[in-house]
């Protein structure tokens, strides 16, 4: 069973959902995923966030069990994405004299979501804002755009515990048994990583404030050691390198261009290259591919030559990265193409549209097939990657 204490005022009441296919319609989640949703007791009451429309009866029935009959005064509202703010209609609705706190971008996407009237019911917080719940004083922090305009965080005063919103949450359920650092990442490049600057912005607002735990909405509570989840944060959304190495993405129809990536990664182990981490874009999970790209601080892309442009999951690949603000890298090219090759210079093309990177020379071209005559070239470009 879970720990639904986190301090005797402050409770867990999320609940995690291991039906689900695809979180945001897109990511696998093979460890399912936590909604994460907290109430905290004082004299006053109010809850933290709901939850997915899938999981509104398990949530009411925690926040039951938490409540012991009483009535929440106050709901903060931190992101209206639907797996936070599902049920708002449906608590709102429940407690007809509990007020909804929001700022004022919450409460335009509330009446857009939602047919519900919530006139007289509405605490509308900016920046600095403060709400007492009576030795519980809950300050509100603006975090606009990680990852939606209305994102605020909370910092809880007198415990000194900080609702992060999404920030610091992961893929996974409560109770899946995994690094956090793995599904942390994944999850961060491909909700938040077109948004590293106000990532940074939110940083540095933090670094003012004494944090002992970080809620989030995803993943675990975090209580010990946050300096170092914080660290993983700054090296993130500044878009710098988090580990040496490569990651080789391969497009490839028949086999081939994989040979070609393959003995590209046999040679750059041999150059001593310390990971390198190979991806089938076809078969593979490309959000993972995608977190690897950012992990690393060099890549390798081979794709196949088809109907004159890229073999289409390196073209869905180079989107992402654009989507996320791919920079700061170097990255190789291997094209492969059996009449007109012409897959190296629209990856190169689309490289160009991104931020700081070096294409490493030279650009390996491989005929149909990779032959002993291609070695030279695929050594000189291990050469320059190592
Ligand atoms: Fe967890 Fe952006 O919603």
């Amino acid at each position: 069973m879970k720990d639904t204490y986190i301090s005797e005022a402050i409770r867990y009441v999320g609940a995690d959902d291991k039906e689900i296919d695809l979180f945001e319609g897109q990511y696998v989640v093979p460890n399912g995923m936590a909604y994460n949703s907290y109430v905290i007791l004082d004299e006053k009451i109010a809850v933290m966030d709901t939850i997915d429309v899938h999981k509104t009866g398990e949530w009411l029935e925690n926040l039951a069990r938490e409540l012991q009959g009483r009535t929440p005064d106050y709901l903060v509202v931190s992101h209206m994405e639907p797996d936070h703010a599902g049920s708002v209609k449906v608590l709102a609705e429940k407690y007809p004299k509990m007020t909804v706190v929001g700022n004022a971008k919450t409460f335009q996407l509330i009446g857009q979501f939602f047919e519900l009237d919530l006139t007289g019911r509405t605490l509308t917080v900016k920046e600095g804002d403060t709400l007492s719940l009576g030795s519980h004083t809950l300050q509100f922090i603006m975090a606009p755009m990680i990852h939606w305009p209305e994102v605020m965080v909370t910092y809880e005063q007198s415990e000194k515990v900080l609702f992060a919103a999404d920030a610091f949450g992961k893929f996974g359920a409560l109770d899946a048994e995994e690094d956090w650092d793995c599904e942390a990442r994944r999850y961060y490049f491909n909700i938040v990583g077109k948004y590293g600057a106000q990532v940074q912005m939110l940083l540095k607002k933090a670094a003012n404030l004494d944090i002992q735990t970080i809620c989030s909405l995803h993943g675990p509570i975090l209580k010990e050691n946050l300096g170092y989840y914080i660290d993983k944060y700054n090296t993130w959304s500044s878009y710098e390198p988090e580990d040496q190495g490569v990651l080789i993405a391969y497009a490839s129809i028949y086999g081939n261009t994989k040979a070609a990536a393959l003995k590209l990664a046999e040679l750059l182990k041999e150059a001593g290259v310390p990971r390198v981490a190979v991806t089938d874009l076809a078969r593979d999970d490309m959000a993972e591919a995608l977190e690897d790209a950012f992990r690393y601080d060099r890549m390798v892309l081979a794709a196949s030559t088809y109907d004159g442009g890229m073999f289409p999951f390196m073209e869905e690949f180079l989107h992402h990265l654009k989507a996320k603000n791919y920079q700061k890298r170097t990255v190789g090219l291997i094209e492969n193409g059996s009449w007109a090759p012409a897959s190296g210079k629209l990856m190169r093309v689309a490289l160009e549209g991104m931020k700081n990177i070096t294409v490493a020379e030279p650009v390996v071209t491989i005929k149909s097939s990779m032959k002993d005559s291609d070695l030279g070239k695929l050594k000189e470009l291990a050469e320059a990657l190592a």
